[in-house]
C-alpha cells in the first residue's frame, strides 16, 4: 500500500537516497531540508516536478512549519535524518549539533506527539517515527560488535547528541505512546585513512541502508531500536584499495597519469 512520508533531511547524503528509494516503490515523499552546507537541492534534482515528491526548505526547529507540513500532507511515516553529522565540525563548534540533534528533534517529536494524538484509531496503529541515528553513541570497541543492548558511551560532541536524541525519541514513546523507531547505522562518516588504515569498521551501502530503513517502517517494533549493518567488517584501507580498483576499472588513468 503507498504511504505518505515526510523525510527531514531528505537533501543530505542518505537522506536523499532513501527519498528517491521510497519514491521509486510507489509512495509520495515530502522532502524537508534547512539546506544546510551538508544539503544540496541537486541531490533531489532527478525528482524535480515529479507527482510523488514535494521539497520543502525549512528547519526541524520550526514547530509552525512542521505543524502546517502535517496538516496538510497528513503522512502517515516521518522519518528524520535532520542532523549535523560530522564529528569533526562537532568539536570545533558544538553548538549547532545540540541546537539540531536535541532542540530540533524535540520540536519534531512534540509536533508528531500532537499529530499522532489526533489521529484516529486506525491512522495511530500505522504511523511510524523512525528516527536515523549512529553507531557512534556507543563508542568504540576494540573486537566484536555492538548489539542494541551495548552502554552509550558516547566519545565527541556529534556521539553525544545523537545519544540525547536517541534518549528523547524512546521517552516519547515509552511516555506518550509514540510509534517511534531508532535505525543506528553501523558506519558512516567520511573515510580519512588514519596510520596505516587497519582500523576495521562494519560499511555499509547506502542502497542497503534504505531498503533496512524501508523494512523496518514495514515491520519493526514500535519502540524498539535496530542496529543496521554489513555484517561484515573491512579494514578502512582494505575499503580504500577496493574502490581505488572500481574506479581504475571505470576510468583507467590517462597514460603517464598518477593511478
Ligand atoms: N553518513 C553516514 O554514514 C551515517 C552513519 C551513521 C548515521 N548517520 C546518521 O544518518 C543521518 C543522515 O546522515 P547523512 O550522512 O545523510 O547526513 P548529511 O550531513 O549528509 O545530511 C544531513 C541533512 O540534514 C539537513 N539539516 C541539518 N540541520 C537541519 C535542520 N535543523 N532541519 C532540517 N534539515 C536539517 C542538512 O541540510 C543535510 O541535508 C544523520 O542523522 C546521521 O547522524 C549517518
Amino acid at each position: 500500500m503507498p504511504h505518505t512520508l515526510l523525510v527531514a533531511g531528505a537533501a543530505g547524503f542518505i537522506g536523499a537516497n532513501f527519498a528517491h528509494h521510497m519514491v521509486a516503490l510507489g509512495h509520495q515523499v515530502v522532502s524537508l531540508d534547512k539546506l544546510t552546507y551538508a544539503g544540496n537541492l541537486e541531490n533531489l534534482a532527478s525528482l524535480t516536478g515529479h507527482d510523488r515528491h514535494r521539497f520543502q526548505e525549512g528547519s526541524i526547529n520550526d514547530s509552525a512549519l512542521l505543524r502546517d507540513l502535517l496538516h496538510r500532507h497528513r503522512p502517515d511515516h516521518v522519518v528524520n535524518f535532520a542532523a549535523e553529522s560530522h564529528v569533526d565540525r562537532s568539536i570545533d563548534g558544538p553548538a549547532a549539533f545540540i541546537d539540531t540533534n536535541i532542540a530540533g528533534l524535540f520540536t519534531l517529536l512534540e509536533c508528531v506527539r500532537d499529530y499522532c494524538d489526533a489521529l484516529p484509531d486506525s491512522g495511530r496503529a500505522a504511523f511510524r517515527f523512525l528516527q536515523v541515528s549512529t553507531d557512534e553513541v556507543y563508542g568504540s570497541i576494540a573486537d566484536g560488535a555492538f548489539t542494541e543492548d551495548s552502554p552509550f558511551r558516547p566519545n565527541s560532541p556529534y556521539a553525544a547528541s545523537k545519544a540525547a536524541g536517541d534518549g528523547l525519541v524512546r521517552s516519547y514513546n515509552r511516555t506518550y505512546g509514540v510509534p517511534t523507531l531508532i535505525s543506528k547505522a553501523l558506519a558512516g562518516q567520511p573515510l580519512p585513512v588514519y596510520g596505516d588504515g587497519a582500523n576495521e569498521r562494519d560499511w555499509l551501502f547506502v542502497g542497503d541502508h534504505c531498503t533496512a530503513l524501508e523494512a523496518l517502517l514495514r515491520g519493526g517494533e514500535p519502540g524498539e531500536t535496530y542496529n543496521v549493518g554489513s555484517g561484515e567488517s573491512i579494514s578502512n584501507i582494505a575499503l580504500v584499495e577496493r574502490l581505488c580498483d572500481l574506479l581504475t576499472d571505470i576510468r583507467p588513468p590517462a597514460k603517464g597519469g598518477v593511478s
